[in-house]
């Protein structure tokens, strides 16, 4: 459970910023909507894991499957070095362009490999450790 306790603080993270107040630059609010979309998801995935949300399997491999389709334009959304002082991406994206699209490879095939394997509650804790070591690796780097 100690992963879930660390995945579910990364999205408690990600929502605090998810007003998106004042953002002017159109790309940067496009990217940080595919983001709020992939926090959204996981935070379907989290309310199960916490108990706040009867477990629904079919519910948790549908966003397993959105998440997966997020990430796969994360890397067409973030290719326009765009900025905005509300942004939280970090210059070293575009420095660093294949790294940052091969964390955004593997955060949509973990979710892609973790889609429609959930069958349990028990299954919930594994997958958010699995997938939300792929949020925090990116995030770790290429977000402030
Ligand atoms: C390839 C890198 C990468 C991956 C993988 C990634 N993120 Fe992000 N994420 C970012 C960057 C960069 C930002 C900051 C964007 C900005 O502010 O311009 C961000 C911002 C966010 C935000 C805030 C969006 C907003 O409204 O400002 C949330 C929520 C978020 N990510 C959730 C997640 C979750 C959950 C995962 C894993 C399933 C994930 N991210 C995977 C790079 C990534």
């Amino acid at each position: 459970m100690k992963k879930t306790a660390i995945v579910l603080s990364i999205i408690a993270t990600g929502s605090a910023a998810l007003a998106h107040g004042g953002v002017k630059n159109r790309d940067v609010l496009a990217r940080m909507e595919v983001m709020s979309a992939i926090g959204q998801q996981m935070k379907v995935i989290g309310s199960m894991a916490k108990g706040e949300a009867d477990f629904d399997a079919d519910a948790v491999n549908a966003a397993l499957i959105e998440i997966a389709a997020q990430s796969a334009q994360v890397p067409a959304m973030f290719e326009t070095p765009a900025t905005d002082p509300k942004s939280e991406a970090l210059p070293v994206i575009w420095e660093q362009w294949d790294r940052f699209t091969e964390d955004a490879r593997e955060a949509e095939t973990v979710a892609e490999r973790l889609a429609g394997s959930v069958s349990d509650p028990s299954d919930l804790g594994p997958v958010l450790g699995q997938l939300g070591a792929t949020c925090k690796a990116c995030h770790a780097t290429y977000r402030e």
